[in-house]
């Protein structure tokens, strides 16, 4: 990072520390606040997920970091600081610098992200010598290669010279993780990056992310609409719904111990194959629909879906509450739920 940032270079226990951020579009029906006072972190080599239903404003919280919002869209409020420095108040040649070296992305599709008219190889060799000055074609295609073996590319080298259409996805996705950790980022954010494959590739992709932090200490934010995905991967989980951070605990608390209705209605609306509800049985699903963004609702944002609102959560929406005491888990790692419940069970508010 440039010297000019240093003023900026705060004090930060994790790597990353969002804080309140707000990103609104202004469209012509009005002001649609996609991303609303969220606040989430990933300490160093932590992974941590984000999950909801479509449209909570996951991929917006990404694209915010990084600078990548577009018209109608801005970034109207809040911080992150990476690294003690603050993402939101760089201008473009400030993020550009960071993106891509210390913090990596990875789509949902692969294909669009690659393009047509260069060899893989090339691509990857291409992001290596834009971000370290001084690199030779030979070094990078040495690199390259060894990446493509780190990221599991059967025949490596003579991948390298292959046209993106002639991989199938799952090797296509492994070329987008081979470019996004090329430079070694400390971060590397995962929008649904498995979405687009089947089951099985998926797991292999998870499989290989894991094996990814273990081996480079790369934090990961990854990014899914689906819970299995992240209890498969995840240390902590961040629960989304309609712009908002509705649950935040560790990965094995959340899924033993939800305490948001809306986390327990994403939990139980998750097919377990050979669970105990048996693969037969129809799933479970939330009643209703997402809101319109433009009408949210005056309390909480999941009442109108909630099997357990009370008056209550209609008049007023519930701060971050915490609810490590309802679990039995006081002392360890926050436990945070949007609910007036976590309230009733008699634990002190947050935020
Ligand atoms: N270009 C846009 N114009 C207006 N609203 C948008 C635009 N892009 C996203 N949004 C709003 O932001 C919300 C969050 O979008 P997004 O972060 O992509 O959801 P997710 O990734 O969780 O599926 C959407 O529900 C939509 O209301
Ligand atoms: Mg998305």
């Amino acid at each position: 990072m440039s010297d000019t940032q240093g003023d900026t270079r705060r004090e930060t226990a994790g790597l990353l520390e969002i804080q309140g951020l707000k990103t609104q579009f202004r469209t012509r029906r009005g002001v649609v606040p996609a991303v609303d006072d969220v606040s989430v972190s990933v300490g160093r080599g932590e992974v941590v997920g984000i999950v909801g239903e479509s449209g909570c404003g996951k991929s917006v919280t990404s694209l915010s970091l990084l600078g990548l919002v577009t018209h109608p869209g801005k970034v109207v409020g809040g911080s992150a600081l990476f690294d003690g420095v603050d993402l939101l108040t760089l201008d473009n040649k400030g993020i550009r610098a960071i993106r891509g070296r210390d913090i990596s992305m990875i789509f949902q599709e692969p294909m669009t992200s690659l393009n047509p008219v260069y060899t893989v190889g090339q691509q990857v060799s291409e992001c290596l010598r834009s971000h370290a000055s001084g690199v030779s074609r030979k070094a990078a295609r040495a690199s390259v290669e060894e990446m493509f073996e780190m990221v599991g590319i059967p025949e490596p080298r003579a991948r390298l010279d292959a046209w993106p259409h002639q991989l199938s996805g799952g090797l296509r996705q492994r070329v987008m993780i081979a470019m996004a950790l090329i430079c070694k980022p400390k971060l590397l954010i995962a929008d649904e990056p498995t979405t687009a494959l089947d089951v099985t590739i998926e797991a292999q992709i998870l499989a290989l992310m894991k094996d990814l932090r273990r081996d480079t200490g790369t934090a990961i934010m990854l990014i899914s609409h689906n819970l299995g995905v992240i209890a498969e991967t995840c240390d902590r989980v961040y629960v989304m719904y309609a712009g908002r951070v509705m649950e935040e605990a560790e990965v094995f608390e959340l899924f033993d111990s939800p305490t948001h209705p809306y986390t327990r209605g994403l939990l139980a609306s998750m097919p377990r194959i050979g669970g105990e509800r048996g693969p037969r049985k129809p799933l479970y699903s939330i009643r209703g629909n997402v809101p319109d963004m433009q009408q949210l609702p005056k309390g909480c944002r999941f009442a109108p879906r909630c099997d357990f609102a009370m008056a209550r959560c209609v008049e007023s929406e519930p701060p971050l509450l915490d609810a490590s005491h309802a679990t039995g888990n006081p002392g360890g790692k926050p436990h945070l739920s949007r609910c007036w419940l976590a309230e009733a069970s008699g634990a002190g508010g947050q935020q």
